[in-house]
């Protein structure tokens, strides 16, 4: 296995600090002032640290004394670190807000390690299941719900918006916006065991009209064309884990993939999405990304494999 990103993944690993929305904006400019700040408060000491090795007598009496223990020590901290405290919240405040009337819902489920998508509509309700990925329209702010299954996930994309924990039985939000179209990475920020750090996610951001188009195409049943490795999937028993909508494939332990031929990505943002990394995935799943819950099917034939990743890669 090459150790290369591969070309396919576009955005990847994405740029810390290079906002792409008004979400991160904010974000990137709160990063930059507590750089600042440390970086001012690190002269500030290494000054005073000098003077107290290196100064003459008249020097150390001229800064130190109990009068730099309670400004040094004391107020400057408290005024500071509140002052941050405040200004940070105030400019976080719009990314983490319950969602408003009218506003684009997404439930974002961290599971281990993988993510588990659905649209909502206006009352809440699940609509459009997807995984690993989240498509939204440019210039507009769309709500993530995020959940978690298990254990504490934490979902950033760097460029859209803030890093927000995923914690089990509680729903916290984070608000993405593009503008413009394209695709943005992200990354499980928490340590959740395993392979968290094979933990990816994708943001693909459409043009308007676009975007509709998609969201109609993925409402649609599953309208699979390469039949022959219809048969392995249900020989194979995947359907007990796997939801193919439209097919007798109706698990709900591993990601939906009534259009998972339409990805971006394999694996949670690990592999680009075409029959040569599907047939490899599927037999060699644990070699790829050890730990995970996806067996490896070492049984299955080459000529299967090739059916099978055909018949998933239909799945458009
Ligand atoms: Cu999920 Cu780290």
């Amino acid at each position: 296995m090459t150790t290369e990103t591969p070309d396919m993944l576009v955005g990847w690993p994405p740029p810390v600090l290079d906002p792409a929305g008004p979400f991160a904006g904010p974000v990137a400019i709160v990063a930059w002032v507590l750089f600042i700040m440390g970086a001012i408060v690190l002269v500030v000491v290494l000054v005073a640290l000098g003077v107290a090795l290196f100064g003459t007598r008249k020097w150390k009496r001229r800064v130190g004394g109990e009068r730099l223990v309670w400004i040094g020590g004391l107020a400057f901290p408290v005024v500071v670190l509140t002052g941050l405290l405040i200004y940070g919240l105030g400019v976080t405040a719009p990314v983490s807000d319950a969602p408003r009337d009218g506003e684009m819902r997404v439930r974002v489920t961290g599971e281990m390690w993988w993510w588990r998508v659905a649209y909502l509509d206006d009352q809440g309700r699940e609509t459009v299941q997807d995984a690993n990925e989240v498509h939204i329209p440019v210039g507009r702010p769309v709500v993530i719900e995020l959940e978690s299954a298990d254990v504490i996930h934490s979902l950033w994309i760097p460029r859209l918006g803030g890093k927000t924990d995923m914690i089990p039985g509680r729903r916290n939000f984070m608000r993405l916006q593009a503008d413009s179209p394209g695709v943005y990475a992200g990354q499980c920020a928490e340590y959740c065991g395993g392979p968290h750090a094979l933990m990816g996610f994708v943001v693909v951001a459409h043009a308007d009209g676009d975007f509709e188009t998609w969201r109609a195409k993925q409402a649609a049943p599953a309208a699979p064309s390469a039949l022959s490795g219809a048969a392995v999937f249900g020989a194979s028993g995947c359907g007990a884990c796997h939801t193919i909508r439209g097919t007798e494939a109706n698990g709900l332990a591993g990601p939906d993939l009534t259009h998972v031929g339409s990805r971006q990505t394999l694996g949670a943002g690990i592999l680009p999405n075409n029959q040569g990394t599907m047939a490899g995935w599927i037999a060699d799943s644990q070699g790829i990304k050890p730990g995970n819950r996806m067996p490896s099917y070492p049984v299955l034939t080459g000529t299967e494999l090739r059916d099978l990743a055909a018949y998933l890669d239909s799945l458009q």
